[in-house]
Protein backbone atom coordinates (compact mmCIF):
# COMPACT_ATOMS: atom_id res chain seq x y z
CA UNK A 1 0.00 0.00 0.00
CA UNK A 2 1.38 3.84 -0.88
CA UNK A 3 2.50 6.34 2.09
CA UNK A 4 0.42 9.28 0.55
CA UNK A 5 1.91 11.40 2.90
CA UNK A 6 5.38 10.27 2.23
CA UNK A 7 4.92 11.00 -1.32
CA UNK A 8 3.54 14.46 -0.54
CA UNK A 9 6.45 15.04 1.83
CA UNK A 10 9.13 14.29 -0.73
CA UNK A 11 7.67 16.43 -3.70
CA UNK A 12 9.19 20.32 -3.68
CA UNK A 13 6.01 22.30 -2.22
CA UNK A 14 5.15 19.33 0.16
CA UNK A 15 7.96 19.31 1.81
CA UNK A 16 8.13 22.72 1.55
CA UNK A 17 4.86 23.12 3.50
CA UNK A 18 5.14 20.50 6.15
CA UNK A 19 9.02 21.94 7.17
CA UNK A 20 7.09 25.21 7.98
CA UNK A 21 4.31 23.61 9.62
CA UNK A 22 7.14 21.39 11.72
CA UNK A 23 5.70 17.76 10.61
CA UNK A 24 7.99 15.07 10.21
CA UNK A 25 9.72 14.71 6.59
CA UNK A 26 9.94 10.75 6.14
CA UNK A 27 13.00 10.17 3.98
CA UNK A 28 12.77 7.54 1.23
CA UNK A 29 15.33 4.94 2.20
CA UNK A 30 17.59 3.68 0.28
CA UNK A 31 17.50 -0.19 -0.12
CA UNK A 32 19.93 -2.92 -1.69
CA UNK A 33 20.77 -2.74 -4.91
CA UNK A 34 22.47 -5.68 -5.75
CA UNK A 35 23.97 -4.39 -9.25
CA UNK A 36 26.36 -1.97 -6.10
CA UNK A 37 29.75 -2.90 -5.69
CA UNK A 38 29.96 -2.28 -1.94
CA UNK A 39 28.10 -3.01 0.82
CA UNK A 40 28.89 0.81 1.78
CA UNK A 41 29.47 3.75 -0.64
CA UNK A 42 30.79 6.77 0.74
CA UNK A 43 32.85 7.65 3.48
CA UNK A 44 33.05 5.84 6.55
CA UNK A 45 34.83 7.14 9.61
CA UNK A 46 36.27 4.80 12.18
CA UNK A 47 37.68 4.79 15.62
CA UNK A 48 37.94 3.22 18.63
CA UNK A 49 38.76 3.62 22.69
CA UNK A 50 42.17 2.31 23.88
CA UNK A 51 42.75 -1.68 23.84
CA UNK A 52 39.71 -2.43 21.36
CA UNK A 53 39.76 -6.06 19.72
CA UNK A 54 37.35 -5.05 16.59
CA UNK A 55 39.31 -2.48 14.74
CA UNK A 56 41.22 -4.88 12.49
CA UNK A 57 38.20 -6.63 11.74
CA UNK A 58 36.19 -3.42 10.81
CA UNK A 59 39.14 -2.39 8.54
CA UNK A 60 39.37 -5.66 6.91
CA UNK A 61 35.42 -5.85 5.89
CA UNK A 62 36.26 -2.05 4.69
CA UNK A 63 38.58 -3.33 2.51
CA UNK A 64 36.09 -5.07 0.84
CA UNK A 65 34.13 -2.15 -0.06
CA UNK A 66 36.02 -0.67 -3.08
CA UNK A 67 33.02 2.62 -3.16
CA UNK A 68 34.03 3.24 0.29
CA UNK A 69 36.48 5.45 1.84
CA UNK A 70 37.74 4.98 5.09
CA UNK A 71 38.72 8.04 8.02
CA UNK A 72 39.86 8.13 11.44
CA UNK A 73 39.07 11.04 13.40
CA UNK A 74 42.37 12.61 14.35
CA UNK A 75 43.54 13.40 17.74
CA UNK A 76 41.61 10.43 19.85
CA UNK A 77 43.72 8.18 22.37
CA UNK A 78 42.95 5.32 20.16
CA UNK A 79 43.75 7.16 16.83
CA UNK A 80 47.53 5.38 16.67
CA UNK A 81 45.89 1.98 17.34
CA UNK A 82 43.66 2.42 14.62
CA UNK A 83 46.08 3.89 12.28
CA UNK A 84 48.56 0.64 13.09
CA UNK A 85 45.28 -1.81 12.56
CA UNK A 86 44.74 -0.38 8.88
CA UNK A 87 48.14 -0.98 8.15
CA UNK A 88 47.87 -4.67 9.19
CA UNK A 89 44.65 -4.64 7.00
CA UNK A 90 46.10 -2.65 4.13
CA UNK A 91 43.84 0.05 4.36
CA UNK A 92 44.67 3.46 3.28
CA UNK A 93 42.88 5.80 6.13
CA UNK A 94 42.99 9.17 6.02
CA UNK A 95 42.97 11.62 9.09
CA UNK A 96 39.60 13.67 9.56
CA UNK A 97 40.03 16.96 11.12
CA UNK A 98 36.71 17.81 12.47
CA UNK A 99 35.78 21.61 11.80
CA UNK A 100 32.28 22.96 12.44
CA UNK A 101 32.30 25.08 8.83
CA UNK A 102 33.62 21.69 7.08
CA UNK A 103 31.25 20.24 4.75
CA UNK A 104 32.70 16.71 5.04
CA UNK A 105 29.24 13.85 5.34
CA UNK A 106 29.62 10.24 6.51
CA UNK A 107 27.76 7.33 5.40
CA UNK A 108 28.82 5.59 8.39
CA UNK A 109 30.19 6.17 11.97
CA UNK A 110 31.89 3.25 13.59
CA UNK A 111 33.44 2.56 16.53
CA UNK A 112 35.08 -0.14 18.53
CA UNK A 113 34.33 0.10 21.93
CA UNK A 114 35.47 -3.28 23.19
CA UNK A 115 38.19 -1.72 24.84
CA UNK A 116 36.28 0.28 27.11
CA UNK A 117 36.25 -1.14 30.33
CA UNK A 118 34.86 1.11 32.96
CA UNK A 119 32.05 4.29 32.67
CA UNK A 120 34.47 7.06 32.68
CA UNK A 121 36.10 5.29 29.46
CA UNK A 122 32.74 5.84 28.40
CA UNK A 123 33.90 9.12 27.38
CA UNK A 124 35.36 7.70 24.46
CA UNK A 125 31.85 7.67 22.95
CA UNK A 126 31.63 11.38 23.32
CA UNK A 127 34.76 12.19 21.78
CA UNK A 128 34.37 10.04 18.27
CA UNK A 129 30.47 10.81 18.02
CA UNK A 130 29.98 14.53 19.04
CA UNK A 131 32.64 16.20 16.61
CA UNK A 132 30.92 14.13 13.85
CA UNK A 133 27.02 13.55 14.56
CA UNK A 134 26.09 16.23 12.76
CA UNK A 135 27.82 15.58 9.78
CA UNK A 136 26.11 12.10 8.82
CA UNK A 137 24.68 11.71 4.99
CA UNK A 138 21.41 10.63 3.66
CA UNK A 139 20.20 7.29 5.54
CA UNK A 140 23.64 6.78 7.52
CA UNK A 141 24.59 4.53 9.71
CA UNK A 142 26.01 4.57 12.92
CA UNK A 143 27.44 1.11 14.44
CA UNK A 144 28.90 0.59 17.79
CA UNK A 145 31.06 -2.47 18.45
CA UNK A 146 30.77 -3.82 22.07
CA UNK A 147 32.09 -6.77 24.03
CA UNK A 148 29.36 -9.11 25.70
CA UNK A 149 28.43 -7.64 28.83
CA UNK A 150 27.19 -11.21 30.04
CA UNK A 151 30.89 -12.16 29.47
CA UNK A 152 32.92 -9.60 31.30
CA UNK A 153 33.91 -8.45 34.83
CA UNK A 154 31.60 -6.20 36.94
CA UNK A 155 32.86 -3.26 36.05
CA UNK A 156 33.25 -4.05 32.21
CA UNK A 157 29.61 -5.82 32.00
CA UNK A 158 28.49 -2.72 33.83
CA UNK A 159 29.94 -0.04 30.92
CA UNK A 160 29.35 -2.49 27.79
CA UNK A 161 25.48 -2.53 28.94
CA UNK A 162 25.20 1.27 29.41
CA UNK A 163 25.81 1.36 25.19
CA UNK A 164 22.79 -0.23 24.49
CA UNK A 165 21.05 3.06 25.96
CA UNK A 166 23.60 5.43 23.95
CA UNK A 167 22.76 3.96 20.25
CA UNK A 168 19.21 3.62 21.41
CA UNK A 169 19.04 7.03 22.18
CA UNK A 170 21.20 8.40 19.44
CA UNK A 171 19.22 6.27 16.71
CA UNK A 172 16.44 9.01 18.09
CA UNK A 173 18.71 12.06 17.82
CA UNK A 174 19.18 10.60 13.82
CA UNK A 175 17.23 12.37 11.12
CA UNK A 176 17.30 11.41 6.93
CA UNK A 177 16.78 8.11 7.24
CA UNK A 178 19.80 7.62 9.35
CA UNK A 179 20.10 4.59 12.27
CA UNK A 180 22.08 3.17 14.72
CA UNK A 181 22.80 -0.26 15.94
CA UNK A 182 24.95 -2.35 18.95
CA UNK A 183 26.94 -5.24 17.81
CA UNK A 184 28.33 -6.97 21.06
CA UNK A 185 31.39 -9.47 20.08
CA UNK A 186 32.94 -12.53 22.33
CA UNK A 187 36.03 -12.16 22.59
CA UNK A 188 38.30 -13.91 19.80
CA UNK A 189 34.91 -14.03 17.66
CA UNK A 190 35.81 -10.59 15.84
CA UNK A 191 36.12 -12.61 12.56
CA UNK A 192 32.54 -13.01 12.74
CA UNK A 193 31.43 -9.72 12.37
CA UNK A 194 31.81 -9.61 8.48
CA UNK A 195 28.14 -10.58 8.41
CA UNK A 196 26.82 -8.16 11.09
CA UNK A 197 29.37 -5.50 9.34
CA UNK A 198 28.27 -6.10 5.73
CA UNK A 199 23.98 -5.83 7.19
CA UNK A 200 23.94 -2.90 9.37
CA UNK A 201 26.61 -0.85 6.78
CA UNK A 202 24.20 -1.69 4.05
CA UNK A 203 20.79 -0.49 2.20
CA UNK A 204 19.71 -4.17 3.42
CA UNK A 205 18.81 -2.87 6.94
CA UNK A 206 17.02 0.59 6.15
CA UNK A 207 14.25 -0.08 8.20
CA UNK A 208 16.33 -1.73 11.25
CA UNK A 209 17.09 1.08 13.97
CA UNK A 210 18.08 0.76 17.70
CA UNK A 211 18.72 -2.77 17.92
CA UNK A 212 21.55 -5.43 19.69
CA UNK A 213 22.82 -8.45 18.10
CA UNK A 214 25.06 -10.74 19.79
CA UNK A 215 27.96 -12.29 17.92
CA UNK A 216 29.70 -15.68 19.32
CA UNK A 217 32.89 -17.63 17.82
CA UNK A 218 31.69 -20.63 15.49
CA UNK A 219 33.90 -22.29 12.60
CA UNK A 220 32.62 -19.50 9.23
CA UNK A 221 35.77 -18.78 7.77
CA UNK A 222 35.00 -15.37 5.92
CA UNK A 223 37.88 -15.78 3.61
CA UNK A 224 36.62 -16.32 -0.24
CA UNK A 225 33.21 -16.08 1.01
CA UNK A 226 30.95 -15.43 -1.94
CA UNK A 227 28.52 -12.37 -0.54
CA UNK A 228 26.84 -11.83 -3.32
CA UNK A 229 25.21 -15.75 -3.07
CA UNK A 230 25.63 -16.02 0.43
CA UNK A 231 22.97 -18.80 -0.06
CA UNK A 232 24.07 -20.13 -2.84
CA UNK A 233 23.39 -24.13 -2.36
CA UNK A 234 21.28 -23.80 0.81
CA UNK A 235 17.47 -25.13 0.70
CA UNK A 236 14.75 -22.96 2.29
CA UNK A 237 11.12 -23.31 3.70
CA UNK A 238 9.15 -20.37 3.71
CA UNK A 239 5.61 -20.75 4.90
CA UNK A 240 2.90 -18.42 4.71
CA UNK A 241 4.65 -17.58 1.69
CA UNK A 242 1.84 -16.38 -1.44
CA UNK A 243 1.61 -12.92 0.09
CA UNK A 244 2.85 -10.37 1.74
CA UNK A 245 6.19 -10.63 3.88
CA UNK A 246 6.07 -14.68 2.90
CA UNK A 247 6.41 -13.50 -0.20
CA UNK A 248 9.31 -11.20 -0.11
CA UNK A 249 11.04 -13.47 2.04
CA UNK A 250 10.98 -16.13 -0.72
CA UNK A 251 12.14 -13.75 -3.25
CA UNK A 252 14.95 -12.73 -1.00
CA UNK A 253 16.65 -16.32 -0.18
CA UNK A 254 16.19 -17.10 -4.17
CA UNK A 255 17.76 -13.51 -5.41
CA UNK A 256 20.58 -14.78 -2.47
CA UNK A 257 21.20 -17.92 -3.95
CA UNK A 258 18.62 -20.84 -2.23
CA UNK A 259 16.43 -23.17 -3.40
CA UNK A 260 13.04 -22.13 -1.86
CA UNK A 261 9.99 -24.39 -1.12
CA UNK A 262 6.77 -22.06 -0.34
CA UNK A 263 4.21 -23.20 1.57
CA UNK A 264 0.84 -21.60 2.32
CA UNK A 265 -2.59 -22.94 2.47
CA UNK A 266 -4.20 -25.01 -0.39
CA UNK A 267 -6.79 -22.29 -0.65
CA UNK A 268 -3.96 -19.51 -1.58
CA UNK A 269 -2.46 -22.06 -4.51
CA UNK A 270 -2.84 -19.71 -7.25
CA UNK A 271 -1.04 -17.30 -5.65
CA UNK A 272 2.05 -19.38 -3.85
CA UNK A 273 2.51 -20.74 -7.69
CA UNK A 274 3.00 -17.41 -8.88
CA UNK A 275 5.60 -16.54 -6.46
CA UNK A 276 7.03 -20.02 -6.84
CA UNK A 277 7.55 -19.71 -10.87
CA UNK A 278 8.82 -16.18 -10.38
CA UNK A 279 11.63 -17.64 -8.50
CA UNK A 280 12.41 -20.52 -9.88
CA UNK A 281 10.83 -22.00 -6.53
CA UNK A 282 8.58 -25.64 -5.13
CA UNK A 283 5.13 -25.30 -4.07
CA UNK A 284 3.35 -27.19 -1.11
CA UNK A 285 -0.18 -26.96 -0.06
CA UNK A 286 -0.62 -27.19 3.31
CA UNK A 287 -2.23 -25.76 6.70
CA UNK A 288 0.19 -26.03 9.36
CA UNK A 289 -1.66 -27.18 11.36
CA UNK A 290 -3.02 -29.89 10.01
CA UNK A 291 -2.44 -32.99 12.39
CA UNK A 292 0.11 -34.45 9.99
CA UNK A 293 1.47 -31.12 9.15
CA UNK A 294 5.00 -31.74 10.38
CA UNK A 295 5.18 -35.32 8.62
CA UNK A 296 4.64 -33.80 5.01
CA UNK A 297 6.79 -31.35 5.97
CA UNK A 298 9.49 -33.30 7.06
CA UNK A 299 9.08 -35.89 4.55
CA UNK A 300 9.33 -33.54 1.70
CA UNK A 301 12.61 -32.20 3.60
CA UNK A 302 13.74 -35.54 3.72
CA UNK A 303 12.85 -36.07 -0.40
CA UNK A 304 15.47 -32.91 -0.80
CA UNK A 305 18.53 -34.00 1.02
CA UNK A 306 17.25 -31.84 4.33
CA UNK A 307 16.23 -28.51 4.98
CA UNK A 308 19.25 -25.74 5.82
CA UNK A 309 16.71 -22.94 6.40
CA UNK A 310 13.29 -23.09 7.68
CA UNK A 311 11.22 -19.67 7.97
CA UNK A 312 7.97 -19.53 10.07
CA UNK A 313 6.22 -16.95 8.08
CA UNK A 314 2.46 -18.28 8.16
CA UNK A 315 0.43 -16.24 10.75
CA UNK A 316 -2.75 -14.61 11.53
CA UNK A 317 -4.43 -12.14 13.53
CA UNK A 318 -7.85 -12.42 15.26
CA UNK A 319 -8.23 -9.31 16.94
CA UNK A 320 -10.72 -8.93 19.60
CA UNK A 321 -10.37 -7.74 23.80
CA UNK A 322 -9.85 -10.15 25.90
CA UNK A 323 -13.92 -10.41 26.98
CA UNK A 324 -15.11 -10.10 23.42
CA UNK A 325 -12.89 -12.87 22.44
CA UNK A 326 -14.57 -16.34 21.51
CA UNK A 327 -12.15 -19.33 22.20
CA UNK A 328 -11.54 -20.09 18.21
CA UNK A 329 -9.66 -16.94 18.16
CA UNK A 330 -7.37 -17.58 20.64
CA UNK A 331 -7.42 -21.56 19.63
CA UNK A 332 -6.19 -20.72 15.91
CA UNK A 333 -4.59 -17.62 16.52
CA UNK A 334 -2.12 -19.95 19.19
CA UNK A 335 -1.93 -23.28 16.92
CA UNK A 336 -0.45 -21.12 13.33
CA UNK A 337 1.66 -18.58 14.65
CA UNK A 338 3.76 -20.62 17.75
CA UNK A 339 2.52 -24.15 17.99
CA UNK A 340 2.49 -25.30 14.83
CA UNK A 341 6.27 -23.89 13.78
CA UNK A 342 7.40 -25.82 17.66
CA UNK A 343 5.67 -29.25 16.34
CA UNK A 344 7.67 -29.08 12.46
CA UNK A 345 10.87 -27.60 14.69
CA UNK A 346 10.42 -31.26 16.71
CA UNK A 347 9.53 -33.10 13.85
CA UNK A 348 12.32 -31.91 11.67
CA UNK A 349 14.78 -32.44 14.54
CA UNK A 350 13.74 -35.62 15.43
CA UNK A 351 13.82 -36.76 11.63
CA UNK A 352 17.37 -35.84 11.09
CA UNK A 353 15.87 -33.83 8.72
CA UNK A 354 17.46 -30.18 9.68
CA UNK A 355 21.36 -30.19 7.92
CA UNK A 356 24.43 -29.46 10.12
CA UNK A 357 24.69 -25.58 10.14
CA UNK A 358 20.60 -25.33 9.44
CA UNK A 359 19.65 -21.72 10.20
CA UNK A 360 15.83 -21.55 11.81
CA UNK A 361 13.73 -17.82 11.90
CA UNK A 362 10.89 -17.54 13.72
CA UNK A 363 8.60 -13.94 13.15
CA UNK A 364 7.70 -12.41 16.26
CA UNK A 365 5.86 -8.74 16.54
CA UNK A 366 6.31 -5.54 18.53
CA UNK A 367 3.11 -6.82 19.85
CA UNK A 368 4.75 -9.85 21.88
CA UNK A 369 7.47 -7.08 22.84
CA UNK A 370 5.24 -4.84 23.95
CA UNK A 371 1.65 -6.02 24.06
CA UNK A 372 -1.00 -4.61 22.10
CA UNK A 373 -4.72 -3.86 22.91
CA UNK A 374 -7.34 -6.22 21.34
CA UNK A 375 -4.32 -8.42 20.48
CA UNK A 376 -4.12 -10.83 23.85
CA UNK A 377 -3.60 -13.82 21.94
CA UNK A 378 -1.08 -12.37 19.36
CA UNK A 379 0.80 -10.81 21.77
CA UNK A 380 0.79 -14.25 23.28
CA UNK A 381 1.73 -16.04 20.45
CA UNK A 382 4.57 -13.66 19.51
CA UNK A 383 5.81 -13.43 22.72
CA UNK A 384 5.69 -17.58 22.48
CA UNK A 385 7.61 -16.90 19.27
CA UNK A 386 10.80 -15.48 21.62
CA UNK A 387 10.58 -18.08 23.94
CA UNK A 388 10.87 -20.68 21.26
CA UNK A 389 14.07 -18.99 20.31
CA UNK A 390 15.23 -19.15 23.72
CA UNK A 391 14.30 -22.76 24.53
CA UNK A 392 16.13 -24.22 21.67
CA UNK A 393 18.98 -22.13 21.13
CA UNK A 394 21.73 -24.29 23.19
CA UNK A 395 20.18 -27.63 21.74
CA UNK A 396 20.23 -26.22 18.79
CA UNK A 397 23.84 -24.76 19.17
CA UNK A 398 25.49 -28.25 20.07
CA UNK A 399 24.11 -29.66 16.45
CA UNK A 400 25.82 -26.50 14.42
CA UNK A 401 22.36 -24.51 14.18
CA UNK A 402 21.35 -21.45 14.70
CA UNK A 403 17.97 -20.19 15.75
CA UNK A 404 16.37 -16.16 15.68
CA UNK A 405 13.51 -14.32 15.12
CA UNK A 406 12.83 -10.93 13.56
CA UNK A 407 9.88 -8.59 15.35
CA UNK A 408 8.62 -6.84 12.85
CA UNK A 409 6.16 -3.54 13.62
CA UNK A 410 4.13 -1.78 11.17
CA UNK A 411 5.26 -3.23 7.56
CA UNK A 412 2.94 -2.05 4.61
CA UNK A 413 1.33 -5.59 3.87
CA UNK A 414 -2.48 -6.28 3.38
CA UNK A 415 -2.46 -7.15 6.97
CA UNK A 416 -1.77 -3.04 8.31
CA UNK A 417 -3.78 -2.14 5.02
CA UNK A 418 -7.19 -3.51 6.23
CA UNK A 419 -6.23 -1.42 9.73
CA UNK A 420 -8.70 1.39 10.40
CA UNK A 421 -7.13 4.48 9.06
CA UNK A 422 -6.33 6.28 12.23
CA UNK A 423 -4.60 3.38 13.79
CA UNK A 424 -2.97 2.66 10.46
CA UNK A 425 -1.41 6.34 10.47
CA UNK A 426 -0.36 6.08 13.99
CA UNK A 427 1.41 3.09 13.56
CA UNK A 428 2.81 4.50 10.27
CA UNK A 429 4.44 7.17 11.91
CA UNK A 430 5.00 6.44 15.57
CA UNK A 431 8.52 6.00 15.17
CA UNK A 432 12.26 7.06 14.61
CA UNK A 433 12.01 6.50 10.48
CA UNK A 434 8.61 8.58 10.64
CA UNK A 435 7.34 5.60 8.06
CA UNK A 436 6.14 1.97 7.70
CA UNK A 437 8.69 -0.65 6.61
CA UNK A 438 8.08 -2.71 3.20
CA UNK A 439 8.01 -6.62 3.03
CA UNK A 440 11.27 -6.57 1.73
CA UNK A 441 12.90 -4.91 5.28
CA UNK A 442 12.07 -7.77 7.14
CA UNK A 443 13.26 -10.44 4.32
CA UNK A 444 16.43 -8.67 4.03
CA UNK A 445 17.04 -9.09 8.13
CA UNK A 446 15.90 -13.11 7.89
CA UNK A 447 18.38 -13.32 4.74
CA UNK A 448 20.91 -12.29 7.45
CA UNK A 449 20.07 -14.71 10.10
CA UNK A 450 19.95 -17.46 7.39
CA UNK A 451 23.06 -16.61 5.93
CA UNK A 452 26.04 -19.55 6.91
CA UNK A 453 27.77 -15.94 7.42
CA UNK A 454 25.65 -15.22 10.66
CA UNK A 455 26.81 -18.90 11.96
CA UNK A 456 27.99 -17.19 15.22
CA UNK A 457 24.65 -15.35 15.51
CA UNK A 458 21.90 -17.24 17.58
CA UNK A 459 19.39 -16.73 20.46
CA UNK A 460 18.91 -12.94 19.06
CA UNK A 461 15.45 -11.05 18.03
CA UNK A 462 15.42 -7.90 15.95
CA UNK A 463 13.42 -5.59 15.70
CA UNK A 464 12.12 -4.72 11.78
CA UNK A 465 10.44 -1.61 13.15
CA UNK A 466 12.13 2.11 12.45
CA UNK A 467 12.99 2.22 16.57
CA UNK A 468 8.71 2.49 16.97
CA UNK A 469 7.60 3.70 20.29
CA UNK A 470 5.98 0.64 21.11
CA UNK A 471 7.87 -1.50 23.17
CA UNK A 472 10.69 1.24 22.58
N1 LIG B 1 2.40 -6.87 8.47
C1 LIG B 1 2.90 -6.48 9.63
O1 LIG B 1 2.96 -5.28 9.91
C2 LIG B 1 3.44 -7.50 10.62
C3 LIG B 1 3.92 -7.03 11.83
C4 LIG B 1 4.44 -7.93 12.75
C5 LIG B 1 4.48 -9.28 12.45
N2 LIG B 1 3.98 -9.73 11.28
C6 LIG B 1 4.04 -11.18 11.03
O2 LIG B 1 4.64 -11.44 9.78
C7 LIG B 1 4.10 -12.63 9.21
C8 LIG B 1 3.56 -12.36 7.82
O3 LIG B 1 2.60 -11.32 7.89
P1 LIG B 1 1.90 -10.65 6.63
O4 LIG B 1 1.60 -9.25 7.00
O5 LIG B 1 2.67 -10.92 5.39
O6 LIG B 1 0.51 -11.46 6.65
P2 LIG B 1 -0.41 -12.00 5.48
O7 LIG B 1 -1.75 -12.25 6.09
O8 LIG B 1 -0.33 -11.11 4.28
O9 LIG B 1 0.29 -13.40 5.11
C9 LIG B 1 0.27 -14.51 5.99
C10 LIG B 1 0.29 -15.78 5.15
O10 LIG B 1 0.25 -16.90 6.04
C11 LIG B 1 -0.62 -17.85 5.48
N3 LIG B 1 -1.19 -18.75 6.49
C12 LIG B 1 -2.05 -18.42 7.48
N4 LIG B 1 -2.40 -19.51 8.17
C13 LIG B 1 -1.74 -20.56 7.62
C14 LIG B 1 -1.71 -21.96 7.90
N5 LIG B 1 -2.44 -22.49 8.87
N6 LIG B 1 -0.92 -22.74 7.13
C15 LIG B 1 -0.18 -22.21 6.12
N7 LIG B 1 -0.19 -20.89 5.82
C16 LIG B 1 -0.96 -20.08 6.56
C17 LIG B 1 -1.72 -17.01 4.83
O11 LIG B 1 -2.47 -17.75 3.88
C18 LIG B 1 -0.92 -15.88 4.23
O12 LIG B 1 -0.51 -16.16 2.92
C19 LIG B 1 3.03 -13.12 10.20
O13 LIG B 1 3.61 -14.07 11.07
C20 LIG B 1 2.69 -11.85 10.96
O14 LIG B 1 2.17 -12.13 12.23
C21 LIG B 1 3.45 -8.87 10.35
Amino acid sequence: MSDLYQTIANSTVGNKMLKAINLPIPTLLERYQPEKASYVSGRVLVGAAPGGTATGAILHNLKEAPEAKASTLAGLDAAPEVEKAAGEAGVTLDNYKAEREDETKFKALVFDATGVNNIEELRALWDFFHPVIRKLDKCARVLVIGRTPEKCDPEKHTAQRGLEGFTRSVGKELKKGATSQLVYVDEGAETQLASPLRFFLSAKSAYVSAQVVRVEASDFDPAGFDWKQPLQGQKALVTGASRGIGAAIAQVLARDGAEVVVLDVPAMADELKQVASRIGGKTLELDITAEDGPQQISKLAGELGGLDIVVHNAGVTRDKTLGNMPDKFWDMTLGINVRAPERINTKLLEDGNLNTGASIVGISSIAGIAGNMGQTNYGTSKAAVIGMIESREKELSERGMTINAVAPGFIETQMTAAMPFAIREAGRRMNSLNQGGQPVDVAETIAFFASPASKGITGNIVRVCGQSLIGA
